[in-house]
């Protein structure tokens, strides 16, 4: 069983996946200066991530006879995860980070809800475990934005 509701969001959190993992791999490729390797490389791990949950997502949407988006259907709203045009700006990546995860978070809750109410426990299931990783991920970078504030 399934609802309209649980493919709309299914739909809406792969793009939001494709999208995190594009500003992710941008951001850790233009930051400079040593004060930015540790979240590149944290973000570099987080690409993989991310990646796996766009997959499971589209792997899920096929399951109940729906298909992912592809580019043509692409609307980018992660206004706040644009590259810095200073690129030791490592404090704005990290505030866009926690932008998109929060945003991650509110969709993956709201999923949850509404794969329980359509009895889909399955999508429920894989809500839920992409829901822990996207909150390891945001009190990583809490960490990283405690760091960087007190400097
Ligand atoms: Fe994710
Ligand atoms: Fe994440």
């Amino acid at each position: 069983m399934s609802s309209d509701e649980v493919t709309r969001l299914l739909r809406t959190a792969y793009q939001d996946e494709i999208e995190t993992v594009m500003n992710y791999m941008t951001n850790s490729i233009v930051l400079d200066g040593v004060r930015a390797e540790e979240i590149k490389e944290s973000l570099t791990a987080d690409i993989q991530e991310e990646l796996g949950h766009a997959e499971q997502l589209g792997q899920r949407l096929k399951q109940i006879g729906e298909a992912p988006p592809a580019s043509a259907e692409f609307v980018a709203h992660q206004d706040s995860l644009q590259p810095p045009e200073d690129t030791t700006d490592v404090l704005s990546v990290i505030e866009g980070v926690l932008d998109a995860e929060e945003d991650a978070i509110e969709t993956y809750r709201s999923l949850i809800d509404a794969a329980e109410e359509a009895e889909d426990h399955v999508t429920e299931d894989i809500a839920v475990t992409i829901l822990a990783d996207e909150e390891a991920h945001r009190t990583e970078f809490r960490g990283f934005r405690t760091e960087y504030a007190s400097d």
